[in-house]
This record gives C-alpha cells, structure tokens and sequence, in this order.
C-alpha cells in the first residue's frame, strides 16, 4: 500500500509520528510532503528529530500568508507531487489550512482520501479550523474518527457510512514521550523552579491574538496569576504582542520559544495546571494529568470537560480561581483511546484499499 501524508504545521507533526511508526513494519510505502506551513525550526524540524519521523519526500515551501494565498499555493503545487508519486491513498491530518488544501488537491485528481480526526466540531463558524475540518470531512472517502462524539457528528452530517472509530493517534504519541520523559526534570525557563507549583500556558488562535484587547485582557490575566505561568509563546502570539505593544515579560509570565514535543509533555507532568487556547493541549492536558482551563467559549474535545478535567472559561475575570481549583479525582475512562489508534488507521486503510 501507498499513502501519501500531507503535513505542514505543528500539531501535524505529532500526528504523523505514531502513522509513520505503524506503516514501517507492514513494508507499505510512505511518501511525507510537508506544505511549509511552519517552517521555524522550533515549529518544524525537532519535531521529525526527537519524534524519529523520516525526512519529508518533498517540501512545498510554502510558509506563512493570508488563508487564501497559503492555501490556494498549496493547492497549486500538489498537482504535480500527486502525479508523480500515484499514491492508494492521501492521509490529511486534522484541520489545519495543509489539511484543506490537501484534501482539495487529493479529490480533484480522484485519489482516494482519507482524514485523520475526521468528526470534530466546535458549531463555531467563525474559526478557520472549523472551516478546513468540515470541508475535509465532506470530501473525505474514509473519516477516520478519534471519538465516539466524531462518529456521532460524522453520522449526523450523513457521513456514518464512510466513518471509522480508529482512535486518538495523538494519545499514542504522548502516552509513550510521557512514560519516556516521566523521571526527568522539566526544562523550564529562568526564575521557575520546577519543585514549585508553576502552570504551562499556550495562546495563538486568532480569536485571542487577533483583537489586542482580547489578547491584552488575557496577558494582563496570566501576569497577575499567584504562580510563574510558563507562556511557551507561539510565533503568532510574539507577533500580535509586539503589533500591539503589549508587554509578555511580566508578574507571573515566564515567555519562552515553543518547546520539543518530550520537553512539553515534561513541563506538563509536572506542572499544577495548563491554561490554553489550543485543541491538542487540552487532551495532552488530561492524559497527563494535568487540570485544564481553555480560553474559549467551545472545545471539539468535550470529554475532557464532561469528565472535570478542563474548564472553559472565553472571559478572565476570575481566572485565578478557575486555575488555582482544587485538582479533581482521579478519571479512570479512556474516551481517547488506548494509545494503539495509528495501529487500527493502518488496518482501516488496508480493509478499505481500493
Ligand atoms: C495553525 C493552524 C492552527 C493550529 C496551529 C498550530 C490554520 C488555519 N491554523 O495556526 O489550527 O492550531 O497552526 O500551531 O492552519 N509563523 C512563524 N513561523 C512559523 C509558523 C508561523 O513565524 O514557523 C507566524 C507567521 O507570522 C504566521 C503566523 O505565525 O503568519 C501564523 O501562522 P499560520 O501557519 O498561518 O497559523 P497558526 O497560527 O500557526
């Protein structure tokens, strides 16, 4: 068998590890074109490094620019990389601007397309993610789902006959980096002491970078927290901050560049909490253990909430007493899988070969 996985940002990378793993020992053939979207080293290359995924086959090089012109250069450059390589099948991992323009390109050209987190939804139309992740579950010929929440939602668009329950491929990758990484010390950035309480923050969607009242009243929240908040700052939050002049290196805020994937799973373990407006981190935050609070108004993973693991809160007014809660009781469900997901994608792709 063939695939051809379409890659290009962050979170894309983390999920194609577990694949990349799975598909070696089968002897099927593997082609990784990476889109460009991040192309900072600390966004892309340790990322293939210290998750051991092979060198993409091709780079598209496309790099940063409005959603059309990123996309449709995307597009543009897939043509000839899908005729030259013929693949059984395109795998599009979840819903990023490479995921659409990957989708796209694999249905024009009548390749067989599979989505990877197929199912998800916010209801919230105004988020590109959104947008991308509907879209490439519509094109989709298999909506390989992570959830039973997916399939449901995947059912009730009409889709349930090309859905497939296969599982969190991302619960794969950071159950095994946590049991690799649970006996060594964090590395944090300078003034945090890891034998402290200190809490792991993320913030770049454009919702709360965007607007730089939204951004201000949020980084005037983080500041004013009773603990070091380490703000693993994502290039776009550096950006929008600095447009707007608004200050990230105070109170309790300890910026520092976005971490390898081991060294954030590390800052998670044994952090007292994660703050975030990030899909991923909220689950990371769960399988960790770690209690979440999402600066949103909607989350795709609401298992972690129903299970008292994460709270959303898309105003801070009271955000020292949301993160500073008492941490809940231990869950024992496994709404994410077992950690084997990138194992039943492969057999799915397979039974479903055309
Ligand atoms: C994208 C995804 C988002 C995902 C996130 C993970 C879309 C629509 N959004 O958002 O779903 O959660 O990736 O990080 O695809 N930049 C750099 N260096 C880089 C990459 C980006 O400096 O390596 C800066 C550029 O100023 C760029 C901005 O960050 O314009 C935004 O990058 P972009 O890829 O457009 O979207 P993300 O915000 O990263």
């Amino acid at each position: 068998m063939k695939i051809l996985s379409i890659v290009g940002a962050r979170p894309q990378f983390v999920k194609l590890a577990p694949i990349a793993h799975a598909l070696a020992p089968g002897g099927h053939e593997h082609v990784i074109v990476h889109t460009g979207q991040h192309y900072d080293a600390n966004m892309s290359d340790v990322f293939f490094e210290d998750l051991d995924i092979p060198a993409p086959n091709v780079h598209l090089g496309v790099g940063s620019g409005s959603h059309g012109v990123q996309t449709g250069a995307m597009l543009s450059a897939m043509d000839g990389v899908l005729d030259e390589h013929r693949p059984d099948w395109v795998l599009v991992y979840g819903d990023t601007n490479s995921t659409i323009a990957g989708a796209l390109s694999a249905v024009k050209l009548h390749f067989p397309l599979a989505h990877l987190e197929a199912g998800l939804r916010s209801f919230n139309r105004r988020m590109p993610e959104e947008h991308n992740r509907v879209l490439t579950d519509h094109a989709a010929d298999l909506c390989l789902a992570p959830t039973q929440t997916a399939i449901d939602h995947l059912i009730r668009e009409g889709l349930g006959e090309r859905a497939v329950l296969v599982g969190d491929v991302m619960t794969d990758v950071c159950l095994s980096v946590a049991a690799q990484v649970r006996d060594s010390a964090p590395l944090l950035p300078e003034g945090v002491d890891g034998s402290q309480d200190y809490l792991v923050s993320t913030i770049h969607r454009a919702e709360n970078t965007d607007d730089p009242e939204q951004l201000r009243s949020i980084i005037d929240a983080l500041a004013a927290l009773p603990i070091p908040v380490v703000l693993l700052a994502h290039p776009r939050l550096v950006a929008r901050a600095a447009t707007a002049g608004i200050d990230l290196k105070r109170g309790a805020l300890r910026p520092t560049a976005p971490l390898g994937y081991p060294q954030m799973v590390a800052a998670v373990l044994h952090s007292r909490g994660v703050v975030t407006d990030s899909g991923g981190l909220q689950k990371e935050a769960f399988l960790l253990g770690a209690p979440c609070t999402t600066l949103r108004t909607e989350t795709e993973w609401t298992e972690t909430v129903d299970l008292g693991w994460n709270v959303l809160r898309p105003q801070v007014d009271d955000l020292a007493a949301v993160v500073m809660r008492p941490r809940p009781a231990p869950s024992t469900a496994s709404p994410y899988g077992d950690g084997r997901a990138a194992e039943a994608t492969v057999a799915t792709l397979m039974r479903h070969l055309r």
